[in-house]
């Protein structure tokens, strides 16, 4: 049985200005930022996403088959959960290289942070943390105050980013 890292953070208590300097330094390097809901939320969109999500999720531990189109679809976008503005899109010369997805979950009191993934070519150059920055943006703007993911304990560079930012282990 996977011991899956449960991780959360304090919305209230994350200071965007110490990551801001990440987003400045990426978009002087020619990264762009938009959303799903900019970007255009339609079927040429969802595939883009797909192809995105499905190329950085190969490099999750013990991920498995990932989901065909159609169950991605189904899954993930037509949920009450998914909302096109917290689908962050990071670009480079008009193709997409990274993401941060987050679903909204009002029963719970929480948002949840689904993926967030950087192409290979990209990593390392703190794009992930730029993202998850305008994710708790998104997450702040629509009301929440925890944002909670979970990780496969054998994703290190994943439970490293998210404690970068101050996600702490869950309680219980
Ligand atoms: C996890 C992932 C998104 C990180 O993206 P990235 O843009 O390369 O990460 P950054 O350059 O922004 O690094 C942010 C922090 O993460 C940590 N980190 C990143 N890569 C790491 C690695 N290989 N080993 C250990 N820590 C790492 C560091 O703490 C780093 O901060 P620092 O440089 O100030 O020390 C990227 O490796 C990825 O897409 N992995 C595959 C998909 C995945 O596993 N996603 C998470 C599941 S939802």
């Amino acid at each position: 049985m996977v011991d899956w890292v449960r991780l959360e953070l304090d919305v209230d208590g994350f200071d965007d200005a110490d990551f801001e300097p990440y987003l400045v330094r990426a978009r002087d390097s020619g990264v762009g930022f938009t959303t799903m809901a900019e970007a255009g939320d339609t079927a040429a969109g969802h595939r883009a996403l797909y192809d995105l999500n499905r190329t950085c999720s190969a490099d999750i531990p013990d991920r498995g088959e990932f989901y065909t189109y159609d169950d991605y679809v189904t899954q993930r976008i037509k949920v009450p959960s998914y909302d096109p503005a917290g689908i962050i899109l990071a670009t480079r010369e008009g193709a997409w290289i990274g993401m941060s997805s987050t679903s909204l979950h009002p029963a719970e009191g929480q948002a949840f942070s689904e993926m967030t993934g950087v192409l290979a070519p990209y990593r390392g150059q703190g794009l992930s943390l730029a993202l998850k920055l305008l994710a708790i943006r998104f997450v702040r703007a629509a009301g929440y105050r925890r944002l909670a993911t979970f990780h496969h304990p054998r994703n290190a560079s994943a439970i490293a980013m998210n404690r970068r930012l101050g996600f702490v282990d869950r309680p219980g």
